[in-house]
């Protein structure tokens, strides 16, 4: 989907939109001279070091390094997805994305899709009416009948080909079922319904559409026990959570979110008034879920079996968690006791006995010390320092910030050991101020200074030819001053933050976006001629190279005819 939106249109957006107005309606921004300054939002800071620049349409934090385009901040600030963000700029614009047609092909493809899987959820829904033993089953378990309603509960029959019948009239349609999970295809021709006697747990995107479901035997005897639909396009497990929709109203309320392994155990907190419990569908948990909950919750706690299989999920997911906490996200962890699960948990002790059990999860950190000492006979020395050893290894994935500073230390005292053994090697903390001291003492190159000065002027770009002028030397940063030039030989009147959004490599982005919001302290014109001074220089160091370059070919005699003539052109020029 990403890529499919074309780039001129991404770039005409962030052309057109006002960066100051979409970050002045969310923090509070005051004016400087021709810029904006702000207290970070990215960052804890005191005095001002983020700065917009209106007429470049992009910000810049001096203090975190943060940066980007108004699209950019929108993703950054309001959590939003890259094509979210989109959306939102070109609702605010009045424009309308377009979509290729390739984009249109796929969307009608999942539109087709989703309106098959609702469609046979509604009758899954249907058929439990009519079965008993589906009945008997939810019944025996105390789910109530307004629950199964909510969560759209339902029954598929006993039945080898019960869908194929009902859904399958057309070659088509088969297709598309077979596409869904729905049914599988026979070695020997013909098909099969996946989903035989069980009871269906539709599964909803964020919309409420349906786009797979897990279903579970009645029959104890049956196996396995839960049966997924497959990965297709829109059922993508690892990014999907099983009760999203059905608790997004208590998840923006509370900003809390309970993670739990089985879909009864959503179903079941949810029947006692606990709405903000999620399950993965039957996968591990992975970092894009992570995320997504941090987009909706500030609070996180995990909930596992106190069995083997919960336990190697709670340090699986302690360590996705890791890299991912930062200010104002929070993770918990509550180890059930044996035997237990959110389910019979809640049913056994109502919601608030519930609501007692989660009080005794424990921090981030606790857990870090809890895993670690676990892991090892923390009795005897060696022990004890392979204790500390994970756990160091552990902590130096929080990101810098005073959240890791605090942990460091709690972790170092547990295990008796000096906080600086928690810096990685290179002393991570000291990089950037070290990067900047270099760059300050060495004198920017010829390459450099013209494109900052394009940053600050792209327009002056249309002075020089993309990929020719400049094609024989290869100082460092030349292909980017290309690429640059080429941008604006598109769009003369291309936006400063156009042509940083335009680099995909994040680092060399943050790079360009320094440069072009760095001061330059000459007047326009001075600037115009200094870029005419450095073109000059370029060129000629591009003859020179050039010349070089056939000089060479003609020592092993390699040259060819257009080679030769432009050989006397060149050793004929007095300038060279
Ligand atoms: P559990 O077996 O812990 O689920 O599996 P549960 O919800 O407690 O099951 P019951 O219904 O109360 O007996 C947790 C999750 O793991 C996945 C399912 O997503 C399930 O909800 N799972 C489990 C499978 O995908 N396949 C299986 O065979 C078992
Ligand atoms: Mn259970």
């Amino acid at each position: 989907m990403v890529e499919r939106i074309p780039q001129t249109f991404i770039d005409d957006l962030i052309d057109r939109s006002d960066i100051t107005e979409i970050i002045g309606k969310r923090i509070e921004i005051k004016k400087a001279g021709k810029e904006y300054k702000a207290c970070c939002p990215f960052h804890n800071e005191k005095t001002p070091s983020f700065t917009i620049s209106p007429e470049k349409g992009f910000y810049h934090c001096f203090g975190c390094g943060a940066h980007g385009t108004s699209l950019g901040f929108l993703m950054d600030y309001e959590k939003l997805t890259f094509v979210e963000a989109i959306e939102e700029l070109a609702k605010m614009l009045g424009m309308e994305v377009p979509k290729s047609s390739e984009d249109i092909k796929i969307t009608k493809k999942q539109t087709n899709l989703k309106s098959l899987l609702n469609e046979v959820s509604d009758y899954f829904q249907s058929n439990l009416k009519s079965s008993k033993n589906a009945i008997e089953y939810l019944k025996d378990r105390g789910i109530d009948g307004k629950t199964a309603k909510e969560f759209c509960i339902g029954y598929s029959k006993n039945s080898w080909d019960d869908l194929t019948k009902k859904y399958g009239s057309t070659e088509k349609h088969i297709d598309l079922m077979v596409e869904a999970g729905l049914i599988i295809k026979k070695d020997k021709g013909g098909y099969y319904d996946r989903f035989r006697n069980r009871v269906m747990f539709p599964i909803r995107d964020n919309r409420g559409d349906v786009v797979g479901f897990g279903g579970r035997i009645i029959d104890e005897d049956d196996d396995p026990k839960y049966l997924n639909s497959p990965e297709t396009s829109l059922f993508k497990k690892g990014y999907l959570l099983y009760g999203l929709f059905e608790g997004k109203q208590q998840i923006s309320a509370t900003k809390e979110v309970i993670l739990v392994e089985g879909y009864t155990d959503v179903i079941g907190l949810s029947q006692y008034g606990i709405g903000n419990a999620l399950a993965t569908l039957g996968t591990a948990t992975t970092e894009s879920h992570i995320k997504l909950i941090f987009q909706k919750a500030n609070e996180l706690t995990f909930c596992f079996d106190a069995d083997n299989a919960g336990r190697k999920a709670a340090i699986r997911a302690l360590e996705i968690c890791l890299p991912l906490i930062k200010q104002n996200k929070s993770v918990k962890f509550l180890m059930l006791d044996k035997g237990s699960d959110p389910d019979t948990a809640v049913r056994e002790k109502g919601a608030d006995g519930f609501r007692g059990i989660l009080k005794e999860s424990i921090t981030l950190d606790d857990m870090i010390i809890e895993v670690c000492d676990s892991s090892f006979e923390i009795d005897s020395l060696t022990g004890k320092a392979n204790a500390a050893e994970k756990a160091i290894h552990l902590v130096r994935q929080i990101r810098e910030g005073i959240y890791k500073g605090l942990v460091v230390e709690k972790i170092a005292k547990h295990y008796g050991v000096p906080t600086s053994n928690f810096s990685t090697g290179s002393a991570q903390v000291e990089k950037p101020r070290e990067r900047k001291e270099s760059t300050k003492t060495k004198r920017p190159t010829l390459v450099h200074q013209a494109i900052k000065i394009l940053l600050h002027d792209p327009s002056l770009g249309i002075k020089l030819t993309p990929n020719d002028d400049l094609k024989f030397i290869d100082q460092k940063g030349i292909d980017i001053l290309n690429e640059i030039i080429g941008l604006v030989h598109d769009n003369q009147s291309i936006k400063v933050a156009t042509i940083v959004q335009h680099f995909e490599n994040k680092k060399l982005r943050n790079f360009l976006a320094e440069l072009a919001i760095e001061e330059i302290l000459v007047s326009s014109s001075e600037m115009e001629k200094e870029f005419n001074d450095i073109v000059l220089s370029l060129k000629k160091a591009n003859l020179k190279k050039e010349l070089n370059t056939l000089l060479e070919k003609a020592k092993s005699k390699s040259l060819n005819k257009t080679d030769e003539k432009r050989l006397k052109e060149l050793t004929n020029n007095p300038k060279n």
